[in-house]
């Protein structure tokens, strides 16, 4: 199938490690002009460096979205670089254990890390994808469906997203904009593999995971969930909007009674 997104301009927050990278490497593979937005400096270096050497557009910002100001830097620099932007994938953001113990400082913080910075490059995104008849997709989490425990900050951030996917969909229909998010719940990443071998019994724990999978008994991919972000970006999907679209083996809705045995 050809998506027909040979050319367009996409921004990826977060875009140089674990699922972020996956979404950067579908859209570059795509044909697409990509725009990495991250705090970690060496990986999104050598991420672009990569691509750029197989022949891609791309193009690297060094970003703490939590900070205006770098926001700012990321959408002028893809404005400089590229001319505007079609595609901006708010994928940036993590897990961080934010709980009920923690100060309501501690909790603003998180949303920071979370929401905030979705909020403002789509924000100052939106005259360019206006003119473009872009669109936006999310990255979100199944914590919203399903709650976590210790983790109300990112709980709070993600459940804010899905609510402007529809909010947005309401307000950018009129220009043809659809904003989309696409939830994952257990991504096997870099990261999650660190994390996972931090732990004793790691394997026992792995296992204790996988079991509550439906689908194959398997960790979902990062690169499944970066088919499922390009597609929604592509005009193959041309009359989704509002959707919250969830890439995990059935974790989140299917019966309990069939990963319990
Ligand atoms: N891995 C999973 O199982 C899983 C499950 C549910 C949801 N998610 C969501 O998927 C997205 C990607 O997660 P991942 O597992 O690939 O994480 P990751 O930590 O491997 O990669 C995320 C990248 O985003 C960057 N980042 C995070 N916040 C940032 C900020 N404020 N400014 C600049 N850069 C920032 C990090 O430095 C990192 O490079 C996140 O939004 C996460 O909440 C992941």
């Amino acid at each position: 199938m050809d998506l027909h997104l040979q050319d367009k301009v996409v921004i990826i927050t977060g875009g140089a490690k674990g699922i972020g990278e996956a979404i950067t490497r579908c859209f570059a593979s795509e044909g697409c002009r990509v725009v990495v937005a991250n705090r970690s400096t060496e990986a999104g270096i050598a991420l672009v460096a990569e691509l750029k050497a197989a022949g891609a557009a791309a193009h690297f910002v060094q970003a703490e979205l939590r900070e205006e100001a770098a926001c700012r830097r990321v959408i002028d620099e893809t404005i400089e670089q590229f001319g505007g932007i079609d595609v901006l994938v708010h994928n940036a953001g993590g897990n961080d254990a934010v709980g009920l113990d923690r100060s309501p400082d501690d909790f603003m913080r998180s949303i920071e890390n979370n929401l905030l910075h979705v909020y403002t490059l789509t924000h100052m995104a939106q005259e360019s994808l206006k003119a473009r008849k872009g669109c936006i997709v999310n990255v979100g989490s199944k914590v919203v469906d399903t709650g976590q425990g210790h983790t109300s900050g990112y709980a709070a951030a993600k459940g804010g997203m899905n609510a402007l996917t529809r909010e947005w969909a309401v307000d950018l229909a009129p220009h043809g904009i659809r904003v989309n998010t696409v939830v994952p719940a257990e991504v096997w990443t870099p990261m999650y593999e660190r994390w996972l071998n931090s732990l004793e019994r790691s394997a026992e724990v792995r296992k204790g995971i996988e079991q509550l999978i439906p689908l194959e008994r398997r960790f979902t991919t990062s690169e499944e969930i970066a088919d499922t972000v390009t597609f929604l970006a592509s005009d193959r999907s041309s009359h989704t909007t509002g959707q919250i679209i969830y890439v995990d083996g059935g974790y989140t809705h299917l019966d309990r009674a069939f990963t319990s045995t």
